[in-house]
């Protein structure tokens, strides 16, 4: 099948920066875009709503502006995420700024709606939706959308339990459309890694969350820079659906991350407390078992630049292996 043009252009690095409730903001995605991976953000995250078409006015503008002043750079294009979930009474408007800006891609979670989907189509916008699980991944594409996200285990926000290994392979037994994959991935072997599993793109969320152009307080930023993957916390308690959350965060809001109650998906609101008083996303912090990696607060661009040397030096040790380990040999 291969990829749509929209994901066949030359990025500076096979990665899309996820949708980060709260935290991304048109100038985190102008930074990602015009540092040549596809950015995003959550269309609730333009508060009010009536925000929405100034934000992308500003992103499209900047994106435009920069490809002008810089005609060698690589400006990648850029994602509005739709929450799909009835807890979001913006849906409808939302929708209809996507479709008057022809968003170029938008990502759904937490439903997969066909009326979303043609309405993307309209315009000739894909849609990728995001899926914990083969049977999630199957109703996306019967519902209409392009492409697969994976959210494997180890992501931050919403998770999965599944290894990515599992849930790439399930998922390309049937489907050779784009497929992306999520969960810990901060790391350019990491990114690397996903594209050796089987996927197109590496969707990387927890890592921009300590980059100066997030949204998020400085306490966070320091915090993902602190923890290590057994400070990751998974639980439904803060919005009914399991999703991984920073335990010092956790601890800050006087609740005992290793005693938290069980929650459930009828509790869900996107960016409510569950049964606690603390806010989840503003006060208890979201983030992926891949903060390990992330070691240092830096911009977009030197972030982007640091996983580029990484992943290129892994493609370089993996390919002197392969030729030193003598497996292009045909077998005996
Ligand atoms: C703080 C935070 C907020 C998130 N908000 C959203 C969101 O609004 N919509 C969405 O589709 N995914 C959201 N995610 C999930 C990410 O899109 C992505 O799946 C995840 O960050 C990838 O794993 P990683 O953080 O380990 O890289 C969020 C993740 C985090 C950490």
């Amino acid at each position: 099948m291969g990829l749509p043009p929209v994901l066949a252009q030359r990025l500076s690095l096979p990665v899309v920066a996820s949708p980060l409730f709260l935290c991304s903001g048109p100038e985190l995605v102008k930074a990602e875009c015009q540092a040549g991976v596809i950015g995003s953000f959550p269309a609730l995250n333009a508060r009010p709503s009536s925000l929405l078409g100034d934000w992308l006015d500003e992103i499209e503008e900047s994106n435009a502006a920069y490809a002008l002043a810089n005609p060698g750079a690589i400006v990648a294009p850029f994602a509005v995420n739709q929450i799909v979930h009835r807890s979001n009474d913006r849906l409808e408007h939302d929708m209809n700024v996507i479709v008057e800006h022809k968003v170029p891609i938008v990502i759904t979670s937490l439903g997969a709606r066909p009326e979303i989907n043609d309405a993307v189509h309209s315009y000739g916008g894909i849609v990728l939706h995001d899926i914990i699980n083969n049977e999630f991944a199957h109703k996306a594409i019967d519902k209409g959308a392009d492409g697969i996200i994976a959210v494997a285990a180890g992501a931050g926000g919403h998770a999965g339990t599944q290894s990515p290994f599992a849930l790439v392979r399930e998922i390309r037994e049937w489907f050779d459309g784009p497929l992306l994959l999520s969960g810990a991935i901060a790391h350019g072997r990491s990114v690397l890694a996903a594209l050796a599993a089987g996927a197109d793109f590496a969707y990387v969320g927890s890592a921009f969350l300590s980059t100066d152009e997030a949204n998020t307080v400085p306490e966070y930023k320091q915090m993902i820079v602190d923890s290590s993957a057994s400070e990751i916390v998974y639980s439904n308690l803060f919005t009914g659906v399991h999703g991984n959350y920073l335990r010092g965060s956790i601890v800050a809001q006087g609740l005992d991350p290793d005693n938290l109650p069980e929650s459930d998906a009828s509790a869900m609101n996107f960016g409510s407390g569950g049964n606690t008083d603390a806010k989840a996303w503003k006060d208890i912090w979201g983030a992926g078992q891949g903060v390990g990696s992330i070691k240092e607060r830096l911009t977009v661009a030197q972030l982007v630049q640091t996983l580029k040397t990484q992943y290129v030096e892994a493609s370089q040790d993996l390919l002197g292996r392969v030729l030193a380990d003598d497996v292009l040999e045909p077998a005996h």
